[in-house]
């Protein structure tokens, strides 16, 4: 029996509705921007593993730094224990971190970073003697699969069946030029009607949106308003953390800092599964206390892990390497010039480009997972390349390493695709 068919025995695949789409594809090797089928054929992960594996697949400094600590300690309990690991990282984080960035804390993937988040904002305020139980999300967003993250996210068939159990939120369209008076108008009404503890946004980019980008200066209003209001602000990074955005996070683009920030995806560069929610001294003092029951009880068997924390430190120096750097601006110019060949193409409504995050939207109507959608996936798949559009936009998201003539390839194959459907 294959592998494709031995997988149909037991396997459970994330996001599938597997009556529809019983058949994955085996993967067998993987090296820089490049993923292997069992044939040998390869494919240009343009998506880098959903932007995880942004300093290239199977990186041999990442992963000789990962082998080395796997010999001197694989893993400790984090409560009551620490390590030198954990002790770098947060040194390392927070010095490129915004400013206001103080604390580190460890949690696995980016669904339970932005569960830490939301629950530290609950329990800071009910430290602080508040009730507060309200949070602000934004429409269309994305935070994760657990109930908190679920909850703030953007409605949608992922998590419709679960709504009835959902903390509460509010949700308001993403601030615009255009529509920003009524949205202002809306947050303040909210504020002034329910408790709130916390406003959550993933900044400048929606990525589960289709790549959709907004203004940081609206976002920037927001924030303030949100501080007014002693309400926290929560930086979803997940996504955008790490260079992706053409600065170390998107955050710096805000003059009004975050309280809290969540980071996973390619923290730990593909390697292994982390992550992390920071925030601010003052969220920190909150939690300080002789009373035993004010400090944030939440823990993950593999919080801090060493090996991730490596790995993670590793991709730091990586990612401030001058190699990285320049291939960061390198790819900026890259799309910019494949962005002004492309836009004016018939089946081309718009693009959108922020750092090396390109996504343009086809003309065509396309549902999320409808069929047009599967077959724009499988002509890429057919000729070498790795994307997967959502609904109607394509977007690329490519890892630091991918080298230009893998970039043509990219481009070329969209362009094709253009042309064929
Ligand atoms: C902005 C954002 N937040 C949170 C998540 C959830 O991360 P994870 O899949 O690691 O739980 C994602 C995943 O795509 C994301 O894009």
């Amino acid at each position: 029996m294959s592998l494709q068919e031995r997988d149909k025995k037991h396997l459970w695949h994330p996001l599938t509705q597997h009556k529809l789409h019983p058949n994955h594809m085996v993967i067998t090797k993987a090296k820089g921007a490049l993923l292997y089928d069992e044939d040998g054929k390869e494919y240009i992960d343009g998506i880098a593993s959903w932007y995880t594996c942004m300093y290239g697949h199977s990186n041999e400094y990442l992963t000789r730094r990962v082998f080395d600590q796997m010999q001197q300690l694989d893993h400790v309990v984090f409560a009551g224990f620490t390590h030198e690991p954990a002790i770098k990282l947060s040194e390392a984080l927070i010095k490129i971190l915004p400013k206001n960035q103080q604390k580190i804390f460890f949690s696995d993937n980016g669904s339970t970073s932005v569960d830490v988040a939301i629950k530290m904002a609950l329990q800071y305020h009910f430290n602080n003697g508040e009730k507060r139980g309200k949070i602000i999300a934004l429409e269309g967003g994305f935070h994760g699969d657990t109930f908190g993250a679920m909850s703030v996210s953007g409605l949608s068939i992922y998590n419709g069946p679960f709504k009835e159990f959902f903390i509460d939120v509010s949700r308001i369209p993403v601030p615009t030029k255009d529509n920003f008076e009524e949205v202002k108008r809306k947050f303040l009404q909210i504020l002034s009607t329910d408790k709130v503890a916390a406003f959550i946004f993933e900044p400048l980019v929606q990525g589960a949106a289709a790549m959709k980008m907004y203004d940081p200066h609206f976002l920037d209003e927001l924030i303030a308003i949100a501080k007014q209001h002693n309400v926290l602000t929560i930086a979803d990074e997940v996504m955008t953390g790490f260079g992706k955005t053409g600065r170390n996070f998107a955050s710096e683009y805000l003059t009004n800092l975050p309280d809290i920030i969540c980071l996973a995806k390619s923290l730990t560069g593909g390697l292994v599964p982390m992550a992390i929610t920071s925030c601010s001294q003052k969220v920190y003092d909150a939690f300080l206390s002789d009373d035993l029951s004010k400090g944030f009880f939440h823990g993950h068997t593999y919080s801090a892990n060493p090996i991730a924390c490596t790995a993670a430190l590793a991709c730091i120096e990586l990612l401030q390497s001058e190699a990285i750097q320049n291939n960061i601006k390198r790819i900026i110019v890259s799309h910019k010039a494949f962005d002004s060949r492309i836009k004016n193409h018939p089946k081309v409504a718009s693009t959108r480009q922020l750092g090396v995050i390109y996504a343009l939207v086809l003309n065509i109507e396309m549902q999320r997972y409808g069929d047009l959608r599967y077959k724009l996936f499988n002509f890429f798949m057919k000729n070498g390349v790795c994307l997967r559009p959502l609904g109607n936009t394509i977007y690329i998201l490519a890892p630091f390493v991918i080298t230009e003539k893998e970039l043509d390839k990219v481009y070329n194959t969209i362009e094709n695709a253009l042309d064929s459907f």
